[in-house]
């Protein structure tokens, strides 16, 4: 039997396509496993809102969404070029992401390491500029491909008119405009690896290694990565669900006078802070919090809202309301929730 360039299904489960566990339902699940046929696709639905999802790393389902829920199932993975100094990579929209970093190691490119076990999809990365342990994608993108919905066409994106920034992208500021089938990566063939942040550096000392390449680097972050974050497969979660909020300078100099223990971190902004979430949460006593409803805060991780098992997506919601709502009231720091909420405002 051939694969159908999409398939269509009406009242399909989102449940298992987001990493809370939380109970949705999509009046019409639109899958396009060959991205040429997307205009084809999309005239069947026309006129319906449409909400793509990758693996639902990074939503909330506070209700069920009103149209379609579009998703990609094209997994094509390829170097487009080399060069003797970088290669060009190809990923289709329904990649794993931590696939194509491992996958992108083995060929002998590098510059993906520190972004290894990120959840989620090739397609999802752009969208808010994937980051971790001192990288984001952004430095890495060439192109984006993406169905244009405002032009009608397809459209290919350098990275500059993606306008990455901290946990942004033109792709968040004009939700559902661009429809991202591929991505294109800049990967160099030898690059100067980035061990200063977040105990890398630690970690390879602790597993023996003197001389790290960038797969000793990738095997660092995912030991730090699965001692710090619960697994969404074990426990419901979207990583982080707060941003860290930026600040301007003087504000964090008269947080600091009062609270000396709040880790800071520069921004390319010389006169804006960038200040820890999860430590201005901790602070207000959330790490570890456990509801009635199953919605908590990971005992691992006060940035980290976590399910336990019967938390619907309007509970989660509610505490998270909750817990930036005793920040704002003892720092006077608004916290902006991570995760594209469905279903309801902030
Ligand atoms: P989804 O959650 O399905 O969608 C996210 C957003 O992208 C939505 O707005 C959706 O509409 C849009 N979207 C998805 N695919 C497409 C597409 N093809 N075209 C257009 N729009 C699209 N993020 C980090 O940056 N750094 C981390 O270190 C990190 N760690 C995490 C750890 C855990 C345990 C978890 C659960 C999440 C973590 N995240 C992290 C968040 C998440 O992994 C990323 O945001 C990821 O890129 C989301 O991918 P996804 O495919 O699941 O996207
Ligand atoms: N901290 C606390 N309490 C905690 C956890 C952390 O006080 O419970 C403090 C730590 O002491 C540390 C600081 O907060 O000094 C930063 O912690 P961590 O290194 O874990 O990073 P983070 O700022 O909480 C960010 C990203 C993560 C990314 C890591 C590693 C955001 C919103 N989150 O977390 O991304 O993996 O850095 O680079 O920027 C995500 O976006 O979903 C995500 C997991």
């Amino acid at each position: 039997m051939t694969t159908p360039g999409w398939l269509l299904t009406e009242n399909a489960s989102l449940q298992g396509l987001n990493t809370f566990h939380v109970a949705a339902t999509a009046p019409r699940l639109l899958e396009v496993f060959d991205p040429a046929l997307l205009p084809e696709a999309l005239t069947a639905v026309a006129g319906e809102p449409l909400l793509v999802l990758g693996s639902g790393s990074n939503v909330l389902l506070a209700g069920d969404p009103p149209g379609v829920v579009l998703v990609f199932g094209n997994r094509d993975l390829s170097i487009l070029e080399h060069r003797p100094d970088h290669a060009i990579v190809r990923a289709g929209a329904g990649v794993n992401w931590h696939q194509l970093v491992m996958w992108s190691l083995q060929q002998g490119l590098s510059g993906l390491e520190n972004l290894a076990l990120i959840p989620g999809t090739a397609g999802a990365a752009p969208i808010q500029n994937i980051g971790a342990y001192g990288a984001q994608v952004g430095e890495f993108i060439h192109v984006v491909e993406a169905w244009d919905t405002a032009q009608q066409a397809f459209a290919r994106l350098t990275a500059e008119e993606c306008a990455f920034a901290y946990r942004d992208s033109v792709f968040k500021r004009e939700a559902d405009r661009f429809l991202i089938t591929a991505i294109e990566l800049r990967l160099p063939l030898l690059h100067e690896l980035r061990l200063d942040y977040a105990g890398i550096d630690d970690e390879l000392k602790a597993m023996g290694v003197e001389l790290p390449g960038a797969i000793d680097v990738a095997n660092a972050v995912i030991a730090i990565r699965q001692r710090k974050l619960p697994d969404p497969d074990v426990l419901g979660n979207a990583g982080s669900f707060f941003k860290n909020p930026i600040l301007p300078a003087a504000q964090v100099e008269a947080l600091l006078q009062e609270h000396p223990a709040l880790p800071v971190f520069a921004t390319d902004d010389p006169g804006q802070r960038k200040v820890s979430a999860a430590w201005l949460i901790e602070a207000c006593g959330w790490k570890g919090h456990r509801e009635a409803s199953d919605a908590g805060v990971a005992p691992s991780h006060a940035l980290v809202l976590v399910n336990h098992g019967q938390a619907s997506g309007a509970d989660l919601l509610d505490l998270a309301q909750r817990i930036s709502a005793s920040v704002q009231e003892r720092f006077g720091v608004p916290l902006e929730p991570e995760p594209r909420l469905v279903g309801a405002r902030w």
